[in-house]
């Protein structure tokens, strides 16, 4: 049998982390999900996750389900950049140093300013050996929308949209319920778990009267698996209404008893916010100089940032997205597509007018085609 290389270990642990770290995805925002192993003489040692803000990280718990074993020259297997700072949790490449490991083997750095490459030297000083970027890819995409907002300090944009095979998504008369299948829709739960907030307009509030939440008991099975009901979070509500339409708190998206931000105009240049109640906040937020009657879409992602918020999912209709897209604000576009057609009156999926030639429409990047029953889902990435 041939020996495998150190390279080839390397690549398998950390994908046994990997798998062990997306059992955060649905929990651990507004942090990275992580997974760490600790090997020695090809046993595994120890194993943990991150699952949820202020609990402990991945390594710690590694080390704790070590169950006291010596770790002496061990390699850990990593696969984030092990935490430098103190927030909720003291920091992990402390912890690993403490434990004596020899080698830590991380996918990537932590482009989280509190971190990036402090962790690594932490250990290093400590003589430690460190080697980064095994399956670093794979790695980025588990926590795509956390290394977006590290970077851009402003959350990643999904929208979702269901729509019918000549692209429309709503017949004329407003009326959209449901366009798409049972399951499809079931789908999107997956989705609205997945962001830490969702993003919509006051036309499609008050068109559609949503409630915008998570329904355990409709989450597909392996989102429960990973997900116990628990530790199920609803996402903020985020409602755009320039012109302070939205008034009846009778509404559904009030009745969840999850957190609502109503966005209206700022008169003046000031951002601020102001609480009806527990559940429910105003936040001002001016217009930008090219379109004074709408409050500035960039301006109101960098507060949700601010939030903390990683992930916003929107949910509207083509009106807001279209201008959305128009401004280069969306990241992601997933769309189910249904076997029907609303024809030429129907409204439109992405509703905005432009003027460019051919050459200069945005282009985007195929990511994944999956069925759902008689429907398709699609996602595409923008660069
Ligand atoms: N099939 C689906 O997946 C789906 C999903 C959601 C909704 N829908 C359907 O979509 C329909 C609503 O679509 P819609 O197009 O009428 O409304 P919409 O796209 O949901 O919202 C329009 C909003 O966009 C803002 N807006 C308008 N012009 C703008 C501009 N030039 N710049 C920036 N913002 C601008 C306005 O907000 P402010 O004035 O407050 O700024 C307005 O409330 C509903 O009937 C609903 O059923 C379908």
């Amino acid at each position: 049998m041939a020996v495998k290389s150190l390279d080839e270990i390397d690549k398998e642990y950390i994908a046994q982390a990997l798998k062990l770290a997306k059992n955060g995805l649905y929990t651990a925002a507004p942090n990275p999900c992580v997974g760490c192993i600790i090997v020695k003489d090809n046993e595994v040692l120890g194993s943990g996750f991150h699952i949820k803000a202020g609990t402990p990280h991945a390594e710690v718990w590694a080390i704790r389900n070590s169950g006291g074993r010596d770790l002496t020259d061990a390699t850990a297997y990593v696969t984030l950049e092990p935490c430098s700072h103190f927030g909720l949790t003291p920091p992990c490449a402390k912890a690993l140093v403490e434990a004596k490991v020899k080698r830590v083997v991380c996918a990537m750095v932590d482009p989280n300013p509190l971190v990036a490459g402090k962790g690594i030297k932490i250990l290093e000083d400590a003589g430690i050996e460190v080697k980064v970027g095994v399956l670093e890819n794979e790695a980025q995409e588990l926590n795509k929308s956390f290394l977006y907002a590290m970077k851009h300090n402003l959350p990643y944009v999904t929208v979702k949209y269901g729509m019918s095979l000549d692209g429309k998504v709503a017949m004329k008369s407003g009326e959209s319920k449901w366009i798409t299948s049972t399951d499809s829709r079931k789908d999107v739960q997956r989705l609205r778990l997945l962001n830490q907030a969702i993003l919509t307009s006051a036309t499609t509030v008050l068109a559609d009267n949503p409630s915008l939440n998570v329904r355990y008991d409709e989450l597909p099975r392996d989102v429960m698996e990973a997900c116990p009901r628990d530790l199920l979070r609803q996402p903020l509500k985020v409602v755009v209404d320039s012109k302070a339409r939205v008034t009846d708190y009778n509404l559904n998206i009030f009745k969840t008893g999850s957190k609502v931000i109503l966005v209206r105009l700022s008169e003046d240049n000031d951002v601020y916010t102001t609480d009806v109640n527990e559940n429910i906040s105003i936040m001002y937020i001016p217009s930008n100089a090219e379109n004074a009657n709408h409050i500035d879409m960039k301006l109101l992602l960098s507060e949700l940032h601010k939030l903390k918020i990683r992930g916003v999912l929107v949910e509207a209709g083509g009106t807001f997205v279209g201008n959305l897209f128009k401004q280069n604000l969306v990241n992601e576009v997933i769309t189910y597509i249904a076997p029907k057609v609303l024809g030429k009156d129907a409204m439109q999926a992405f509703a905005y007018s432009t003027e460019e030639s051919l050459q200069d429409i945005k282009n985007m990047q195929l990511f994944s085609v999956e069925t759902i029953n008689n429907d398709v889902k699609l996602i595409y990435r923008l660069n």
